[in-house]
């Protein structure tokens, strides 16, 4: 049986660290915390960001022979069809913010969804799924300069006007994709998937 300080510590396959960051944010509440580990992370192509983070945990899971967690995550905008969805991280490495914006110009509507998919799994045993999503729209300018990737164009619904990139990151949990699979995925873990990690 493993300590307790293992069972409630599970890697986190990501070479993102602002998503770390953000992941332990959230779990501390369960008592939680994430250490990032840079195992090779196989993505499959699909429009599912679940589909693509139980593959890849699946995969990580069996190569490290321990319980991991993988997240996908991505930028859907609804007048670009969902573009760039699970592209989000070439699109942000290569057109980045101004891009998006370019590519928005002249498009009243500015409705977007940011979505998360957090999988875990236990070597040997299926991946399970959290998933969370922050409605909002892509704002007229680059706004802020917290977060990462597009929260400067990124203003959520039910926030009060600004955009991620411009609030404390504890308003970003609180409103964002990442905040809800996390917290998804901490009530699960301390309920019942503490158990697998041994
Ligand atoms: P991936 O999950 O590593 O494939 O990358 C997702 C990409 O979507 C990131 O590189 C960002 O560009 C974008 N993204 C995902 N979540 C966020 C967020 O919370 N804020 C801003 N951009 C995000």
């Amino acid at each position: 049986m493993g300590s307790m300080s293992a069972m409630n510590e599970v890697l986190f396959v990501t070479g993102n660290s602002h998503k770390v960051k953000e992941a332990n944010r959230v779990l501390s509440l369960f008592g939680i915390t994430v250490k990032m580990v840079e195992c090779e992370k196989v993505e499959i192509q699909s429009e599912s960001l679940t589909r693509i983070a139980k593959y890849a945990a699946s995969l990580a899971a069996k190569r490290l022979g321990k319980p991991v967690i993988v997240e996908d995550s991505g930028l859907f905008v609804k007048a670009l069809e969902g573009f760039p969805g699970p592209f989000s991280s070439y699109v942000y490495k290569t057109i980045g913010c101004g891009g998006v914006l370019q590519l928005m110009s002249g498009i009243t509507d500015r409705r977007a969804v940011f979505k998360c998919a957090v999988a875990f799994c236990s070597p040997g045993l299926p991946p399970l799924a959290f998933e969370g999503k922050a409605y909002g729209s892509i704002s007229s300018s680059i706004r802020g300069s917290g977060g990462f990737g597009f929260d400067p164009i990124f203003i959520p619904r039910s926030g009060d006007g600004r955009t991620f990139a411009e609030m404390p990151p504890e308003d970003k949990d609180r409103l964002s994709h990442r905040g809800a699979a996390f917290r998804a995925f901490g009530e699960w873990y301390a309920k019942s998937g503490r158990a697998l990690n041994l």
